[in-house]
């Protein structure tokens, strides 16, 4: 195993690359189990044999292709009820180093990074709480960089190579992403929230745009209108309802 250590950044302060994991997140939560970890400590695997995706889903990554990694922070400064504004700098992080080579990435909610209405990155958060505040968040983020063909099980995946034409050095964009999740940290760290969820908000897909939705009771039309302190979906209805929605309470219909 390979590591590099740097002391000007929070996160990628030590960061490991590993050849083949189960899932680099399973992988910091094992190391955490039997030990304190450096805030801050990346993994990057060139290989994930049982990624994991959000609402249980699975993460698909070919080998050496893309990007496939996780980090733990202890964003203990963040109240619990606040954990939102986490995914939303990371979000926004990996908005702004996609946009070096293109335009037309915006956020889906919860936390999907989308090229117009396919999607090239996720990330799945796991948050342990420690009385009122967060204690440890371990971020894992997939970003489809080199590949070009996917499983026809995907709905609609994207790579920076099907967007630009290029070949990527995984190397190298791992750690300019990680300086820009950093900068970002930093900034989570020293401004108000509520400039973090306003830029957010800027970059929301769908936002102030009528579509269709579906929850458990069928489908209906509605705008996306904002996103509450608790990370809630606020849509209005046709009918004028105003309505909130937890992250598995809603669908958006492509
Ligand atoms: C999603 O969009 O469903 C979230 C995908 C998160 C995938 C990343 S890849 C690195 C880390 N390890 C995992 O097993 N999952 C995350």
């Amino acid at each position: 195993m390979k590591v590099h250590e740097n002391n000007n950044r929070i996160i990628g302060s030590r960061v490991e690359y590993i050849e083949s994991t189960t899932s680099t997140n399973e992988y910091i939560k094992q190391k955490f189990d039997s030990g304190n970890l450096k805030n801050g400590l990346a993994v990057l695997a060139s290989q994930q044999t049982k990624g994991k995706g959000f609402r249980n889903n699975k993460w698909e990554s070919e080998a050496h292709k893309n990007i496939t990694f996780s980090f733990i922070v202890y964003p203990e400064f963040l109240f619990a009820s606040k954990q939102f504004v986490l995914s939303q700098s990371v979000s926004l992080a990996i908005l702004d180093y996609l946009s070096s080579y293109s335009t037309g990435f915006v956020v889906k909610w919860p936390n999907d990074i989308y090229f117009k209405n396919k999607k090239i990155a996720g990330i799945l958060i796991e948050n342990s709480i420690q009385g009122e505040y967060l204690h440890d968040s371990i971020v894992g983020i997939g970003i489809n960089i080199n590949q070009e063909v996917f499983s026809s099980a995907l709905p609609n995946p994207i790579s920076l190579k099907n967007i630009t034409g290029k070949e990527f050095n995984i190397r190298k964009e791992f750690d300019k992403l990680l300086e820009t999740i950093n900068m970002h940290y930093l900034h989570l760290i020293n401004t108000d929230l509520a400039v973090i969820s306003e830029s957010y908000l800027n970059n929301l897909y769908r936002i102030n745009q009528w579509a269709t939705y579906k929850t458990i009771n069928g489908s209906f039309t509605g705008k996306i209108v904002g996103i509450n302190e608790y990370g809630f979906l606020n849509i209005i209805s046709k009918n004028n309802e105003n309505l909130f929605f937890n992250f598995k309470e809603v669908e958006y219909v492509l």
